[in-house]
């Protein structure tokens, strides 16, 4: 079988592999550098059954894609391409590259239940993929609890029922508690999946989350 990356591309993906693991190491959002390594890892898998795929635009736009995310830079959305482009030009990446990873990072970020996805690349699908897959599951739990914590927000409240945002605008202003959050966006990513790849891996993601709220709501009650 033909290798997919040539040695110099291998090398691009390790400095690239460092810059974002140092930028990132020990933030604690849900954006920290394990993210980011758990997309990377995610997003190989789903190319493996990917075969058409440039696996060098997928490893650089999986390891970059939040490198700049606009909710922790004033709102500005292209300071994350912004900042990918300076680290590939320095990395002598060809410009095609750069402009598609570019694209990749501004499109993939969810918008609100009633914003469509819209990645137009199949690397751009599998990198959205990847970065979904991560907000379900126990790990897509664990990160929605600790964004709460870290926005001093309630676990829970009953009495507040979950929205459904039909513009990015309306999305990024919500401050709900986390439960609304599973209702706003994690419950909606099995069917946003792009790639057969991530399908099947979402939909048992899909199911601990909602055995996970049933146990959440019966322990609510005293009931478990
Ligand atoms: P994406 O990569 O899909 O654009 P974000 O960057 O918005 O996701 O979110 C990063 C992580 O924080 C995800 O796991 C996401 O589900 C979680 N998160 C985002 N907004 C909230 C919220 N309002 N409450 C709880 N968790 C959130
Ligand atoms: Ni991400």
């Amino acid at each position: 079988m033909k290798e997919r990356l040539t040695r110099q591309q291998q090398e691009a993906i390790k400095k690239t592999r460092s810059f974002v693991e140092q930028k990132f190491s020990g933030e604690g959002t849900g954006h920290d550098w394990w993210h980011m390594y758990r997309v990377w890892k995610s997003a190989q898998a789903i190319a493996a059954g990917e075969p058409e795929a440039d696996l060098f635009t997928v490893e650089l736009g999986a390891l970059l894609h939040d490198i700049a995310d606009w909710k922790f830079n004033d709102g500005d959305e292209e300071a994350g391409p912004r900042a990918a482009r300076e680290w590939l030009e320095g990395l002598r990446v060809e410009n095609a590259v750069i402009e598609h990873i570019e694209d990749i990072i501004r499109t993939v970020s969810f918008k609100g239940a009633g914003v469509a996805s819209n990645m137009k690349t199949i690397e751009g699908k599998i990198i959205h993929d990847a970065d979904k897959l991560d907000a379900m599951g126990a790990i897509g739990i664990a990160r929605a609890f600790a964004y709460g914590g870290a926005h001093n927000r309630v676990l829970y409240d009953p009495n507040v029922k979950a929205e459904r945002h039909d513009s990015f605008e309306a999305y990024k202003k919500g401050d709900s508690h986390t439960i609304n959050h599973f209702y706003e966006k994690l419950l909606l990513l099995k069917d946003r999946m792009y790639t057969t790849t991530a399908q099947k891996i979402a939909a048992d993601r899909h199911t601990h989350m909602e055995q996970y709220l049933r146990q959440f709501y019966a322990e609510w009650e005293g009931k478990a």
